[in-house]
């Protein structure tokens, strides 16, 4: 009677949470071999119950996983950022052969994939940061993958990345980004633009709530309008589902019983200290990860509505009350636009930074569908960026100059409104003062400098001649 040894493993995953089940189930599905390891066994049985097929087999014995992998090896970690990352990359690093590769896949910090893919290159073995996004859904059915590291790693997992992958029209959502930590990096941002496209959709929702007195219900039914058209996006598509859910306790909409103060994983943060580092601006990120903050307050938020005083009296016209909505509409889209440019302006600046070579079209090409910031303003945005690569800044590339231009008047007015009734738009706010400081060529800066060097002696330029160099007046 001979024993039949079953093939090995084409694909290996550590840790079994929620995503790395569904990536699993996903790569499976796509007919390779899948191996699993997790410090908890018993979850195996989850994936079970998920309906995994023979092909997929659990490991209780970290030694038994790694055995029953083909070479090179190509294991996805799915654990928790941070310290786990390295403990189990600890213990793998014995057990593997030079060549195999190790992808991390968790929203790890891109200095922390710099560090690990450097130690491990020492090693002879591979690493890979790889952005991942879209959720639980997206993991299971087609995520969008930002993997980062060496070009020949990359070659080497493609096939699995290009095959469990999420698909649009223009192409598979998954590119080689970029060399060392270019993959976490360019996920960051994507967190980093979420927050802000976020925000932006609750700062809408607030004005046409207060403002004109909507109700969720017909909001929603707004919002399912807006996303038939340009401001189209998965976001304003989750917007409309939640506003729709009803409470089973209250039969009032859900979205009203929830208590407003946002959480957050840290990656925004992340986004916005790495632009203070690199001296890029991006105040509608800032002003997003501010809004939570702030909203975190909720007991002193409270005591001081009580002592700060709200606009008394202050009403819409009968103008502002019919166009409010529309307003709101090209105010959203100008701000989004405006938010992705400062996204990719940071992306850009970070690749000249650690040399990455990022190609922005590429990003744009494969958010567009799988991660949750896809929306239909990434099919401009790619191709603004395939006509002139080194583009500077989104906002004035030839497609979406006009739009913005078009839509500003309405941006401002949203804005306005918003101001006179108090009701914060600090998302809103700061995409428009963007705008307004990247078109100005004249800025207020020049009072800057006299006051730098009047109280500091901290020298100038002189308009009428720059390049005689810096210096200084007595301002008495
Ligand atoms: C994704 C998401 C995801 C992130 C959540 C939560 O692309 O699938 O960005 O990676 O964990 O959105 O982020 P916060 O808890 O910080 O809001």
């Amino acid at each position: 009677m001979s024993t039949k040894t079953p093939p090995l493993a084409q694909f290996g995953v550590v840790g079994m949470g929620v995503m790395g089940q569904s990536l699993a189930l996903n790569v499976a599905d796509r007919g390779f071999r899948v191996a699993v390891w997790d410090i908890e066994p018993k979850r195996f049985e989850d994936l079970r119950h998920k309906g995994a097929p023979p092909s997929l087999q659990g490991h209780a014995a970290l030694e038994d996983f790694v055995g029953a992998l083909e070479r090179p090896r190509r294991i996805l970690m799915m654990v928790t950022a941070g310290a786990p990352v390295d403990s189990v990359m600890e213990r793998l690093a014995p057990l593997l052969a030079p060549g195999d590769i190790v992808l991390d896949g968790g929203n790890s910090w891109f200095q922390d994939t710099r560090r690990r893919e450097a130690a491990w290159k020492q090693k002879g073995l591979h690493f890979l940061g790889v952005g991942v996004s879209g959720g639980e859904e997206g993991a299971r059915h087609g995520p969008s993958l930002m993997p980062g590291g060496p070009a020949e790693a990359y070659a080497l997992v493609r096939p699995v990345l290009e095959a469990i992958a999420a698909r649009s029209e223009e192409g598979v959502c998954v590119t080689h980004v970029g060399p060392d930590g270019a993959g976490h990096f360019v996920k960051m941002v994507h967190n980093g633009i979420e927050y802000a496209d976020m925000q932006l959709l609750a700062e809408t929702y607030d004005l046409l709530r207060r403002g004109l007195g909507m109700s969720a219900d017909a909001l929603a039914g707004l919002f399912e309008q807006w996303n038939q058209g340009i401001a189209e996006s998965f976001l304003l598509e989750t917007t409309i589902r939640v506003l729709r859910k009803k409470d089973a306790e209250t039969g009032k909409p859900l979205v009203e019983q929830v208590l407003d103060k946002a959480g957050q994983k840290g990656t925004g943060k992340w986004t916005v200290q790495v632009a203070l580092d690199l001296g890029v601006s991006v105040p509608s990120i800032a002003g997003a990860l501010d809004a939570r903050n702030l909203s975190s307050l909720k007991d002193e938020r409270v005591a001081a509505g009580r002592v700060l005083a709200a606009p008394q009296g202050e009403a819409l016209s009968a103008e502002e009350k019919a166009n409010l909505a529309a307003w709101a509409h090209d105010a959203l889209y100008a701000a989004r636009v405006a938010t992705y440019a400062q996204g990719l302006r940071l992306i850009q600046a970070a690749s000249q930074e650690y040399k990455w070579n990022v190609s922005l079209s590429e990003m744009a090409r494969i958010w567009r569908a799988g991660c949750i910031i896809r929306a239909r303003l990434l099919t401009p945005l790619r191709e603004a960026f395939e006509k002139t690569p080194d583009l500077k800044n989104l906002m004035v590339a030839d497609g979406l100059a006009p739009v913005l231009g078009k839509m500003a008047p309405a941006w401002r007015r949203t804005v306005g409104v918003a101001t006179r009734l108090g009701i914060p738009v600090p998302v809103l706010g700061a995409s428009l003062a963007y705008f307004d400081s990247y078109r100005s060529p004249e800025l207020p800066q020049n009072l800057t400098q006299a006051q730098r060097d009047a109280f500091g002696a901290h020298t100038y330029q002189r308009r009428d001649r720059p390049d005689a160099g810096f210096i200084h007046s007595d301002w008495s």
